[in-house]
């Protein structure tokens, strides 16, 4: 296992993609890289304390998985509408088009549990705005979101004012 000096090299710009006039930036390459993974894992859950770890379908579930295990935390996933099957929280938010709907199980946290929110992309906000709100009336307690990417010029930390954001790199 090598040292990773710049896991940032291996997001991949693929233009045009979903759609014309897009950049989007790929890690599965980061991914595909042990210690590159190992270490964008590691520096997610740097220097915090928490009881659970939060990812969001589906990319975000490929970081915070491996966090909580590495942490000692459990895990608890935040899926699009319908794919939880016990009885959930929903949260909507506003989509370029439309909008979308993100639920947690209303069972998933004990209270005050202190939970660590992972995702790869903070866009526009929308979907980390949402599991916050989802976390806070489950009844536990956001001690911060831990993004791999920010996309800086869509300004999504700005929805989530009073939360620690932690971003491992901002493009
Ligand atoms: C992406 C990304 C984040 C979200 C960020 O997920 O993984 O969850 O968008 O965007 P926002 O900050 O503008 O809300 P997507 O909805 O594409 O789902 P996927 O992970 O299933 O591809």
């Amino acid at each position: 296992m090598g040292v990773v000096t710049d896991w940032t090299t291996l997001i991949r710009d693929v233009p045009d993609y979903p759609k014309p006039g897009i950049l989007f930036k790929d890690i599965t390459p980061l991914l595909a890289d042990h210690a590159a993974f190992t270490q964008v894992v590691d520096e997610l859950a740097d220097g915090l304390a928490f009881d659970k770890v939060v990812g969001i379908e589906a990319r975000g579930f490929i970081l915070a998985a491996p966090v909580a295990y590495q942490s000692g935390a459990g895990f608890v996933p935040v899926r699009k509408k319908g794919k939880l099957p016990a009885a959930t929280l929903a949260e909507s938010y506003d989509l370029e088009y439309g909008s979308a709907t993100i639920e947690v199980h209303a069972d998933a946290f004990a209270p005050g549990d202190r939970v660590l929110i992972v995702d790869d992309v903070l866009a526009t906000g929308g979907t980390a705005q949402a599991a916050v709100e989802l976390v806070r009336r489950a009844g536990a307690q956001v001690v911060a979101a831990s993004f791999l990417m920010e996309l800086s010029f869509l300004a999504g930390r700005d929805r989530l004012p009073g939360v620690d954001v932690r971003v491992l790199v901002s493009v």
